[in-house]
């Protein structure tokens, strides 16, 4: 009985689907006409689901789903736009198209950042067997994707990718420092995926759900390099193909890549070359706190050496110093994507000499525990210093650094 008005009730929305009138009196739908509906429904499941990640693209939303639409005639596709709550009312815009076009979706992240964590959901929140992930701007050039589909149908790859550099890189057109940085960032990646890529950096590419589903739990969502994370990721080798497209300069909307990309890039590196051992943050917090051991050292020097202060005076000056110095490196540094400006940055250096002090009461205290059962000196200094960078890093990562 249940499962009768259930199915009543669902053909008359698969009805009102069709129709796109009002929900009418159809609990008792003939038999041909709810078997045609469910068909018709069923039939629209798309086969390829495009995700693309959205920050502040409004005027590039309606052109790029025409080129879409032009590009995969006869294809069943979904696009799926990811925003990060941008102002200029991109999602919206994408809700206002996607109320007449069932293909578009918009899933809007309030309070989030991030070109890699947004392509994750956006494969997340779809279940198509093929994903392809592009950018919104139109500089990756969507008549490729009907080429990487066939590729994926008819030959034995699980991951096509759109490559701006097969071939001779003298003929890209690239000043010498160009080049020089791209050399470079091909063959830091080339530490973390083995596979032998000409564009490890593309942003454009099409996969088997397999492919991401194999390697989901493992990346490191850090930054805009979604493709070179997959591959870092993959417990095996992908099967892949590189096809050339031009990029193409972006008409409309600004670029969001700037110095904080090599940062990230740089930590996506890192933490598949040691994140299994050591948090990257909690590693780059620890190298800095050596620096600042050595800047103690050296105002305690020069303090001693240049005037006549006693010695706790000149030690007191030294940690003052260091502290200020830890603070304003990891600032750069350790936490580049959340650095404090302004006003914030003098709270956070204040909060950042409570925290240090107690911090420092921590590690003489445990030292001199360690040097009471052990009397073993460098054993005892090096517990205390580890306790207090442990402490240092996780209290100031809460009340310092806080995400707001
Ligand atoms: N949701 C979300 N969140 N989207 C973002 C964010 C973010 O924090 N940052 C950027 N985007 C979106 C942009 O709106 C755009 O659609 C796309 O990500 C790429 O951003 P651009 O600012 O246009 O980057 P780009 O052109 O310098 O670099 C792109 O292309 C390169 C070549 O394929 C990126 O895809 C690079 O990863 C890629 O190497
Ligand atoms: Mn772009």
């Amino acid at each position: 009985m249940g499962g009768d008005v259930a199915a009543a009730r669902s053909d008359r929305h698969l009805l009102q689907g069709l129709t796109g009138g009002p929900i009418a009196r159809t609990d008792r739908l003939p038999g041909e006409i709810a078997a045609v509906a469910r068909t018709a429904a069923v039939a629209t499941s798309p086969d390829l689901s495009i995700i693309v990640p959205t920050l502040n693209e409004r005027d590039n939303i309606r052109p790029l789903i025409a080129e879409v639409d032009n590009a995969l005639i006869g294809v069943r596709w979904e696009i799926i736009f990811v925003d990060d709550d941008s102002r200029d009312g991109t999602a919206s815009l994408i809700r206002e198209i996607a109320r007449d076009d069932p293909r578009v979706r918009c899933l809007q992240r309030i309070g989030r950042r991030g070109l890699a964590t947004a392509c994750i959901e956006g494969v997340l929140a779809s279940a198509a067997p093929l994903i392809a992930v592009t950018d919104a701007d139109l500089q990756h050039d969507e008549r490729l994707l009907p080429d990487m589909l066939l590729a994926l149908q008819t030959e034995p790859y699980d991951l096509v990718i759109g490559s701006r550099y097969i071939g001779d890189a003298g003929s890209f057109g690239w000043s010498k420092r160009r080049g020089q940085i791209s050399y470079l960032a091909t063959r830091l990646s080339r530490l973390i995926c083995k596979a032998d890529i000409a564009d490890p950096m593309s942003g454009f590419f099409m996969m088997r759900r397999e492919v991401f589903e194999g390697a989901v739990r493992r990346l490191s969502g850090q930054g805009f390099k979604i493709l070179l994370d997959l591959l870092a990721s993959s417990p095996k080798p992908i099967p892949f193909k590189e096809l050339h497209y031009v990029f193409r300069p972006r008409q409309r909307g600004t670029s969001k890549l700037d110095s904080l990309v090599a940062w990230e890039f740089g930590v996506l590196i890192a933490d598949k070359l040691i994140g299994h051992i050591v948090p990257v943050r909690f590693a780059l917090f620890a190298t800095i706190g050596c620096i600042g051991l050595c800047v103690q050292l050296a105002v305690l020097w020069l303090a001693l050496r240049l005037s006549s202060v006693g010695f706790a005076v000149a030690q007191s000056v030294a940690v003052f110093v260091a502290i200020a110095s830890n603070f304003l490196l990891n600032n750069f540094f350790t936490y580049r994507d959340q650095r404090l400006r302004g006003w914030r940055l003098w709270r956070g250096l204040a909060t950042f000499y409570v925290i240090a002090s107690i911090g420092a009461v921590a590690n003489v205290d445990v030292a001199a525990d360690v040097f009471h059962q052990r009397s073993v000196w460098w054993l005892a200094g090096i517990a205390g210093a580890v306790i207090g960078s442990v402490w240092n890093y996780a209290v100031s990562a809460i009340f310092t650094w806080k995400r707001r």
